[in-house]
């Protein structure tokens, strides 16, 4: 019997229950001598030891189901754990258990504690999760979709309300410092002006461009993405109660802005936070996860390790991890979909 660890790691996202039941399905047919074991909370699972076998059957109702059913964790870090390099133990643990490799679900804080312990020796296989889609030579991360198709929604039904007060709604998405999902998600939702971390946030052209858009319909929807800058000072951070530090903040601080500088506008915020990454993949994400865990069985039959399976076009490829982990892709300045932003005027 082949034991192979398997675990969902970062924020969660839609369609990682979609990707586990098509890697146990598709190896349950292809490798019946391969045990899938799932491992709890990320990273945690393996510091702590909660391990359980993944039975293909428990998995293949699990296809819409949003989350992650092995739950997970975006602060676990092996090589920094309560002050500690515990990699060495948990490299020790998968010994014990037989464990020869692991597949991990995950964007790029993940995706680079799976590099590190691939540099030690570890068997590790990558698959490209994140709602942010800024992995290295990864066109789409699988959540992507889901969550712009949340965003979009949000745009479109907080038109009726701002049309109603003639006010000026500025929704606040994730994606750190990337602006992939403002981006997608505003073009889908038809946001009147969308911003970016890409772009420089200037306070006076942003009111310009606000007073055209009410000249001509008296109220406007923004979309801004959690990583813009504001002038000066950079991006806006706040601290959690536990003392971890969130981007975000930056729809409120435009509003009051927008408030003092157009006193006759009253401009308020929202934040759609993580109503992003909740909730079912969408047909999109469910036929790229399907695709992706199928994949991901085939690399664990060939032994495929080191790998990150990506997107590419239509096709999926495999690059190498080191290739890839620790990078943040951001939109690139000439992306078709940002001319497309800048042709409907909706971009400063
Ligand atoms: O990376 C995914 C993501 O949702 C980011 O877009 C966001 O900045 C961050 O995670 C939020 O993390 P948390 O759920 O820990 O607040």
């Amino acid at each position: 019997m082949q034991r192979i660890g398997v675990l969902t790691g970062g924020g969660d996202c839609a369609g990682l229950n979609a990707v586990l039941r098509a890697l146990a399905l598709a190896l349950q047919q292809a490798a019946p001598q391969v045990e899938l074991v799932g491992i709890e909370q990320g990273f945690r699972g393996l510091i702590e030891g909660h391990l359980q076998p993944l039975a293909a059957e428990t998995l293949r109702d699990q296809l819409d189901e949003g989350g992650s059913l092995l739950r997970t964790s975006n602060r676990a870090d092996p090589f920094a754990w309560q002050g500690r390099d515990v990699s060495g133990e948990v490299l020790a643990r998968l010994a014990r258990e037989r464990i020869e490799a692991l597949v991990v679900l995950g964007g790029d804080g993940t995706l680079s504690l799976a590099e590190r312990f691939a540099r030690r020796g570890l068997p590790v296989l990558g698959l490209p999760k994140t709602i942010d889609n800024d992995i290295v030579g990864n066109e789409r991360s699988f959540g992507f979709d889901s969550a712009t198709a949340v965003v979009a929604q949000a745009l479109l039904q907080l038109r009726s309300t701002a049309r109603s007060h003639d006010r000026v709604l500025i929704v606040e998405t994730m994606g750190r410092d990337s602006g992939w999902l403002a981006l997608a998600g505003g073009l889908a939702g038809g946001a009147d002006l969308i911003l970016l971390p890409e772009r420089v946030l200037g306070l006076a052209d942003l009111t310009l461009a606000l007073q055209r858009v009410l000249a001509r319909q008296r109220h406007a929807v923004l979309c801004v993405a959690e990583g813009v800058a504001w002038p000066e000072t950079g991006a806006l951070w706040q601290t959690l109660p536990d003392g971890v530090r969130r981007l975000g903040g930056i729809a409120q601080a435009l509003a009051a802005h927008l408030g003092t500088a157009l006193p006759e506008v009253e401009a308020r915020a929202v934040v759609l936070g993580h109503l992003q990454r909740a909730g079912p993949p969408t047909a999109f994400d469910r036929l790229l996860c399907t695709r992706l865990g199928v994949a991901a069985a085939q690399a664990v039959v060939e032994r495929a390790w080191g790998q990150l399976i990506a997107v590419q076009g239509d096709r999926l490829v495999r690059l190498p991890l080191a290739a890839v982990a620790g990078q943040s892709a951001r939109v690139p300045a000439e992306h078709e979909w940002l001319r497309a932003a800048r042709a409907l005027g909706a971009l400063l």
